[in-house]
């Protein structure tokens, strides 16, 4: 099949970015650069392979899996089905993480998955450390690859852990151990009632990576309950939040006796929540 073909194969089967994901596909699967692809558009490419990546394609499956790598904030990731894809709206986490880190800190990343977050952070930060915490021991596996592609392993540690359990951080803020200067999460936060509406890629990704229960809050009320136990004084929460859950955060923010700012994404949606305890007057 042609460039040009496979093109209208992937068009007709609904994708959008058609031509983006058939060069793609080519480039990784067939080792063909951009400039050969576009210099020689009658260019036959039969391999196996590639006609079974285009195959699954068709059927929406994501891109990212069939090539099993994906770039977030500069840095590669490996990604499989066990595990999110990073998407470019948690971009926002990591530069508000970047930004308000204390020199030396030491945080946590919550629901880490791939380690985009965790990993991203430390990449940039190098006077930093981190504890990742993921419920999954597959998912977990694929973060540790992550922190040793992109050479932050030695700063960053990792863990089997449920976040939805009060005392899931025990084990690392141990009696008279440091506790955390900032705790970051992505968790899972769409209501359960809206996920089989989501997009058709997003069928192939792990349920337990989206499903936020009934109303989509269950990690923010959770996490939130029990954060101050594990937070150095001035100690900060950071979460990426759903455009719509603003005043639920805030709210959440409130009962918990922290203050909460949002912060918009590049698009100008609602997508992180600074939570900082609230001093007593
Ligand atoms: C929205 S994904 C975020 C992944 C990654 N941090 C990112 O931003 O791409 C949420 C992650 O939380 C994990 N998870 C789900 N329930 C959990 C629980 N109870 N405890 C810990 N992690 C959980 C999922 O396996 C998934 O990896």
């Amino acid at each position: 099949m042609t460039y040009k073909e496979i093109c209208e194969k992937l068009r007709e089967s609904g994708i959008d970015n058609y031509g983006y994901d058939a060069a793609v596909l080519i480039e990784e699967l067939e080792g063909t650069d951009v400039a050969t692809l576009r210099g020689d558009p009658n260019r036959d490419y039969c391999s196996e392979k590639l006609m079974d990546a285009i195959d699954k394609r068709c059927k929406h499956y994501p891109l990212q899996y069939i090539i099993g790598e994906w770039e977030f904030f500069g840095k590669k990731f490996e990604v499989s089905e066990s595990c999110l894809i990073p998407r470019a709206d948690t971009e926002t986490l990591v530069e508000t993480a970047i930004k308000l880190l204390p020199r030396n800190a030491y945080f946590a990343d919550l629901c880490t998955g791939s380690g985009c977050i965790a990993i991203a952070t430390l990449a940039n930060r190098p006077d930093c450390r981190a504890y990742a915490a993921e419920l999954y021991e597959e998912t977990l596996r694929i973060a540790e690859k992550n922190a040793k592609k992109n050479q932050v392993d030695g700063r960053l540690e990792f863990g089997i852990a449920d976040v939805l359990c009060p005392d899931c951080l025990d084990v690392v803020c141990k009696e008279g151990n440091e506790r955390f200067d900032a705790i970051l999460s992505n968790p899972p936060y769409i209501p359960s009632q809206d996920i089989d509406s989501l997009a058709d890629e997003v069928r192939f990704e792990p349920r337990a990576a989206l499903d936020g229960g009934g109303d989509g809050l269950i990690f923010y009320r959770t996490i939130t309950s029990y954060s101050k136990k594990y937070l150095k004084e001035g100690g900060i929460v950071i979460f990426e939040i759903g455009y719509d859950q603003a005043d639920s955060l805030r709210k959440i923010a409130e009962e918990n006796q922290f203050s909460c700012e949002i912060i918009r994404d590049l698009g100008q949606r609602d997508r992180v929540a600074v939570l900082r305890a609230e001093t007593q007057k």
